[in-house]
């Protein structure tokens, strides 16, 4: 079966009118990777060679507090598309912004306690604009199940917040973090590094594992700021311990406590995090 490509709305629930289930959506801004194309597979386990997998690849506008971070968002639309084939996707949704959201639009998902620390704090509104979008394409798509990768794992938690508190007859699969052999996590951020920053960001990943072994808060801390600091070519956006389920800072550790960071290679965010227990 040929993959099928929907740009609109009509033509989505065209194909969906004939579409066997269970749906499994991969929601997706598109610039794909192996760690997106693991969550494809996934997908395609979750929903059996008689189920269907979609991807949607869409750069959502209100998730973006900056607009020279939209602007420069990679675009790789034939790539895309080629990586989605080969992974046996059934379908791709690929709306414009105009598609998706009325120039009026004035109703958005709002979330209140797991978006007010990490990347929450320093985006303001990202979190909502995401569960927003997200709510869409479930409707949309009228999916059984998504597959959601934990590399961003404030947005998973929250996406399973959202699923909790609204009732949401979506089940969400969480995708383990895709990292490259020398331990940075995949991100389509990583092709805007220097070859220089590319070299030394593998160090989140060795701060975090180095840190997450010591017996205290303020050890776990300090060592791993230590480690992320020891570059010049690092600015650490924050560096927290929070519990797993409320995402609120902690100084208790658990096996249920995160470690999570995110560091700026000149204007380019990464983030990571560890369970300290791990
Ligand atoms: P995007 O950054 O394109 O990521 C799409 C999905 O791929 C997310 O679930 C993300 O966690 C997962 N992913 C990214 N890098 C990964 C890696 N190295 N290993 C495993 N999974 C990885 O996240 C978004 O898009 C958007 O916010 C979206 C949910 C699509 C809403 O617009």
């Amino acid at each position: 079966m040929t993959m099928w490509i929907a740009r609109t709305k009509t033509e989505l629930q065209k194909h969906l009118a004939s579409l066997p289930r269970p749906i499994v959506l991969v929601p997706t801004m598109g610039a794909l990777h192996p760690g997106h194309s693991s969550l494809i597979d996934l997908a395609r386990k979750h929903a059996g060679s008689e189920g269907s997998v979609l991807v949607s690849i869409f750069v959502n506008p209100i998730q973006f507090d900056k607009s020279t971070d939209l602007e420069n968002y990679p675009r790789t639309e034939d790539e895309d598309l080629n990586i989605c084939q080969s992974h046996g996707a059934d379908g791709v949704f690929l709306p414009e912004p105009s598609e998706m959201y009325f120039k009026d639009l004035s109703i958005t998902v709002t979330e209140n306690l797991l978006s007010e620390h990490l990347c929450g704090a320093t985006r303001p509104g990202h979190f909502d604009g995401v569960c927003t979008v997200v709510l869409k394409l479930f409707n949309l798509t009228r999916c059984d199940a998504a597959v959601f990768g934990e590399k961003d794992f404030q947005q998973l938690a929250i996406i399973q917040r959202m699923v909790r508190d609204l009732d949401l007859q979506v089940q969400i699969v969480p995708h383990a973090t895709l990292r490259e052999s020398d331990g940075l996590a995949m991100s389509s951020r990583n092709r805007r590094l220097t070859p220089e920053q590319r070299a030394d960001a593998p160090r989140i990943r060795k701060a975090l594992l180095t840190a997450s072994s010591k017996p205290s808060a303020e050890e776990i801390l300090s060592t791993a700021c230590e480690i992320i600091e020891a570059s010049t070519l690092t600015k650490i956006d924050y560096l927290t311990l929070v519990d797993a389920e409320t995402l609120q800072p902690t100084d208790k550790i658990t096996h249920s406590t995160i470690l999570a960071c995110a560091v700026f290679y000149g204007d380019v965010r990464l983030i990571d995090h560890i369970k300290t227990s791990d």
